[in-house]
């Protein structure tokens, strides 16, 4: 037994996403068997920023596992290392966490378990270089992680992605249209390239392989040609044409990754239409429709995985760690080699090809 420890602080960072109550429930609980309290940090480094919290005791994340959603509230917008002030009325960034190190003293808080993306998980290291004890836990639908096979709510997000594709097949059908749906993912093809095979799509876009425009009529045309009437694209919300850009849709100004990426199935379907008059297209954008709800039955699972696991290093005295999962087992790297290596879909790789195989044109 590891008598370091006997208080840990939870956070949840960044974009929600399903299993996040999955991992504070499993996480409490292996922790407060073993003795140890736990409190949950609200709005995540903001809370520990303000020492805004509440215990997590066994009443308090019973019952929590099918939620969406974080029962602690998330923020993307609050790095302390570079944190928004206002000072004789100007807006400026200073490193707060001090404040932060020195709350978690006042509360006799020896831990933490940072369940977050890539920004959280940066702070996190960079509390784990101030000699703070501290786990990340790999949060985000874009499963776009280095080093773990899987990010919990990924899973539940192709889920709804895939769901929306079978419903666009019956307008496509009935009206002989081209229906795009367009799914998140920031710069990484891995909710299209998932949800767009289950979802029987016959075009998929992602980021890591720029289309031609021309390919994608080449395929409706061919389509056509032998009775299919309709078609179904599924685009990555940073699918890039070979002769553009991503589409941006907003600048989130105070935020640590600004920019926000989506309407390129709009553009598309507007170059569509002009390439086939005789077809109509219709574009529809998920959005957070696949954040949102309740977490599969793999992410609940993976995220109580990922829960207990996080606490047994802590016990384990590995400090500075992320949990992963690599095959079907249960593993951890340090955050250092994490951070800065995006995980993106592999033109090559075996998914694509076998996509490929059965006809899915990439608009290459
Ligand atoms: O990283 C998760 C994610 O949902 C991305 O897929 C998407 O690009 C982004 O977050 C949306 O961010 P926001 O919730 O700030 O609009």
């Amino acid at each position: 037994m590891n008598t370091e420890i006997k208080k840990i602080g939870i956070l949840t960072c960044g974009g929600d996403c399903p299993g996040l109550n999955a991992v504070i429930r499993a996480a409490s609980r292996t922790a407060l068997n073993l003795g140890i309290e736990t409190i949950g940090y609200k709005f995540g480094y903001r809370g520990l920023y303000k020492n805004d919290f509440e215990p997590l005791t066994k009443q308090r994340v019973s019952g929590i596992q099918h939620l969406g959603g974080t029962i602690l509230y998330s923020s993307n917008k609050d790095n302390l290392f570079e944190y928004e002030v206002i000072e004789d009325g100007v807006k400026v960034k200073r490193d707060v966490s001090e404040v932060a190190v020195e709350n978690m003293k006042k509360e006799g808080v020896d831990a933490l378990i940072i369940i977050g993306g890539d920004g959280s998980l940066t702070s996190a290291r960079d509390f784990a270089r101030k000699g703070v004890k501290v786990i990340g836990v790999p949060k985000t639908i874009d499963n776009d992680l280095a080093v773990t096979d899987v990010t919990f709510g990924f899973n539940s997000a192709i889920d709804v992605a895939r769901d929306a594709l079978d419903r666009l097949h019956t307008t496509a059908e009935s009206h002989h249209r081209i229906m795009i749906l367009e799914v998140m993912g920031r710069n990484a093809g891995w909710i299209a390239l998932h949800s767009g095979i289950a979802g029987s799509a016959d075009v998929i876009l992602i980021p890591e392989i720029p289309f031609d425009i021309h390919k994608i009529v080449e395929k409706i045309n061919e389509r056509h040609e032998r009775g299919k009437l309709f078609s179904i694209i599924a685009v990555a919300e940073g699918a890039i044409p070979i002769d553009g850009s991503v589409t941006i849709s907003k600048i989130v100004e105070d935020s640590p990754d600004p920019i926000r990426l989506g309407g390129v199935a709009n553009k598309l379907a507007y170059d569509l239409e002009k390439l086939i008059p005789e077809h109509e297209v219709r574009a529809t954008i998920l959005g957070h429709l696949q954040r949102g709800g309740s977490p599969s039955t793999f992410d609940r699972i993976l995220g109580t995985r990922y829960g207990v696991k996080a606490v047994e290093l802590l016990m384990d005295k590995r400090y500075g760690n992320m949990v992963t999962l690599k095959g079907d087992v249960m593993s951890y790297e340090h955050l250092e080699n994490i951070i800065g290596r995006n995980k993106l879909v592999d033109p090559n790789g075996e998914l694509v090809r076998t996509a490929r195989s059965i006809g899915i044109t990439f608009g290459d």
